[in-house]
């Protein structure tokens, strides 16, 4: 059974009759017969933008395994050896991990299972902690950053603000977090087009961002933002990825974060346009460089305002 959302915004449940598959990674494409709620039989074409990754079927691997091809890939991601293999193992038991779970939306080059997600430092899957479905990022082996410890105190610190996946566990190679089910921003705004539903978000990603600058911790990375907010299934927002934060520069959250989702020349900015209506960049600018100057909640507000209403 497929669910897919027709031009006009009804849900149509359809059953696959016929189907061939468009290409091997991205998009599936399904032609033939279909059968609606009713019980009338109509033909059509239908192109799913979605991620086969997303229909493959969830795999729960014990840490026992993980050692064994294609897992032992993810684990030590380019280049897995015996020795890291084995110290990596030894890590995740320590941190009480005893499975991964291999789902998502993502893929790794030449790996046959599916993760949450992937960066230039880590790889991110679902883990297992004391019988709970957390996230761990699995540090690459060839990650400019030597170890994961920093990032940790960095999401310890966005956690005391009430930010950011709440963090269970870390050591060198791995980053133990509270687990968000939901999709990346750009992902997030395809499906919804709502004008208050993506205000709300977005005024509450801004709120996130005040709240980091007020305890002093700059994200570092939100002026490229598209995969560091997860807005999840009850529309909260949440902001990922602490490995380039800092608590002794000056923070920026709040601006970068601005500039990034109403001034910028970004897809993402690009689309939130599209459902909030074109914006005064000049006032944005301006509201969001006063802000900067006296970091008030008055002039945080007025920034708001510039952004969204
Ligand atoms: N707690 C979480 N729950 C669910 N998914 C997550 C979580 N943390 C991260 N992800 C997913 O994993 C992706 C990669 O994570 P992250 O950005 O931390 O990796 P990275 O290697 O530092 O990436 P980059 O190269 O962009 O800096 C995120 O964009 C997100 O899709
Ligand atoms: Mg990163």
């Amino acid at each position: 059974m497929l669910f897919a959302e027709a031009e006009n915004p009804r849900r149509i449940s359809l059953t696959i009759c016929d189907a061939y598959t468009a290409t091997e990674n991205a998009n599936v494409a399904v032609k033939g017969t279909y059968k609606n709620r009713g019980g009338s039989l109509f033909s059509c074409g239908v192109q799913c933008s979605t991620d086969r990754a997303m229909y493959k079927p969830a795999t729960v691997v014990s840490v026992d395994e993980l050692g064994q091809e294609p897992y032992a890939f993810v684990l030590c991601f380019p280049k897995p050896t015996e020795d890291e293999i084995q110290s990596r193992l030894f890590e995740l038991r320590s941190l009480g991990v005893s499975a991964l779970e291999f789902v998502g939306k993502a893929n790794v080059y030449g790996v046959p299972v599916p993760v949450l997600g992937k960066g230039f430092v880590g790889i991110v899957v679902i883990a297992y902690l004391q019988g709970e479905r957390v996230a761990v990022k699995i540090r690459r082996v060839d990650a400019d950053r030597a170890d994961l410890l920093h990032e940790a105190q960095m999401l310890a610190k966005a956690n005391s603000a009430n930010v950011a996946p709440k963090l269970r566990g870390a050591s060198k190679n791995f980053l133990v977090m509270q687990l968000i089910d939901g999709d990346i921003l750009p992902t997030w705004l395809q499906h919804n087009g709502e004008k208050e539903v993506v205000q709300g978000v977005l005024r509450r990603v801004l709120e996130q961002c005040f709240r980091l600058d007020q305890i002093g911790l700059d994200h570092g990375e939100l002026s490229k933002a598209p995969k560091h907010v997860i807005v999840d299934r009850q529309l909260e927002p949440w902001i990922v990825d602490f490995e380039s934060s800092s608590d002794a520069r000056k923070p920026a959250n709040v601006s970068a974060m601005g500039n990034f989702l109403f001034t910028s020349q970004s897809e993402v900015a690009r689309q939130v346009a599209k459902v909030i209506g074109e914006r005064d960049k000049a006032a944005i600018v301006g509201a969001l460089k006063n802000y900067k100057k006296s970091r008030t909640k008055e002039a945080f507000e007025a920034a708001v305002q510039a952004c969204l209403e």
